[in-house]
């Protein structure tokens, strides 16, 4: 069953899902050569609890941090550790929070120092594919419609998208109905309506689209060592349009 969400509650949704965008932008202008994935990590679950809401990911099935932080060739689930960041990598930056009964979820994928442009190319067509997807989420299409446009930008662009780990509903509980394939063909699954909120979270790879997952239980990487990047927004469906609850809008930035 897919929970629809009134628009009120939708609105309750947004505290969450721009606390996540919010934490997420803080995190991201941290990021620098030396600096580690724990350092980001304790960061935010300061910046989460100080804002009154708790992490999502902290115990979700056992997972030890607020943050999940993929390095390079790792795909999702990256445990923060105390490796510093090195000039040349790209980390992807994974958070969920939980606020007024409601979860937020975004991923971005961040630069480390310089990079190439290749790697450059690659966070583009990423966050373009998430893009595409998110344009299908309307009223009247179906769920297969936003794997179909993300992968169909992805392949045009040369890389390849991951199919063990999708996207998901979002609401009262972290991971909901409908699953959201990276892939496929358009035209199936549930019929998209008002009220429903969608997290949407392309995992896109340099090279081939296999993945593995280390003896950690958790850090999934490409099986061919290739860069892989991430980039998730949480989406409600309403009349209007698709509504990205986790983009930073210039009026609710933090002042800096
Ligand atoms: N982005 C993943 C998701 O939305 C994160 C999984 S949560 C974890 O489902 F706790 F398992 F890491
Ligand atoms: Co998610």
């Amino acid at each position: 069953m897919i929970v629809c969400k009134s628009p009120a509650e939708i609105e309750r949704m947004r505290a969450a899902n721009m606390l996540v965008a919010d934490v997420l932008a803080e995190l991201a202008a941290m990021v620098a050569p030396g600096v580690s994935t724990l350092d980001l990590d304790q960061e935010a679950e300061r910046l989460v609890r100080a804002r009154g809401a708790e992490p999502a990911f902290k115990g979700y099935r056992g997972y030890p941090a607020t943050l999940c932080a993929s390095v390079n060739e790792q795909v999702v689930h990256g445990i923060p550790s105390t490796r510093g960041l090195v000039a040349g990598d790209i980390v992807s930056l994974d958070m969920g929070v939980k606020l007024n009964d409601f979860y937020g979820d975004s991923a971005i994928t961040v630069p480390v120092g310089t990079v190439s442009e290749d790697v450059l190319r690659l966070l583009r067509i990423t966050q373009e594919a998430l893009e595409h997807g998110i344009a299908q989420a309307r009223v009247g299409a179906r769920v297969s419609d936003i794997g179909h446009a993300i992968q169909q930008h992805v392949e045009a662009n040369g890389f390849s998208v991951v199919r063990e780990f999708v996207g998901h509903g979002i609401g009262a509980s972290l991971h909901e109905e409908p699953q959201i394939a990276n892939y496929g063909a358009p035209g199936h699954g549930p019929r998209l309506a008002a009220g429903m909120v969608l997290a949407i979270e392309p995992m896109v790879n340099v090279g081939r689209p296999g993945v593995k997952v280390l003896s950690d239980g958790w850090t999934a990487v490409t099986r061919d060592g290739s860069l892989s990047a991430h980039f998730e927004h949480t989406v409600a469906v309403t009349h209007e349009g698709p509504l990205v609850l986790t983009q930073r809008t210039p009026a609710s930035a933090p002042a800096r």
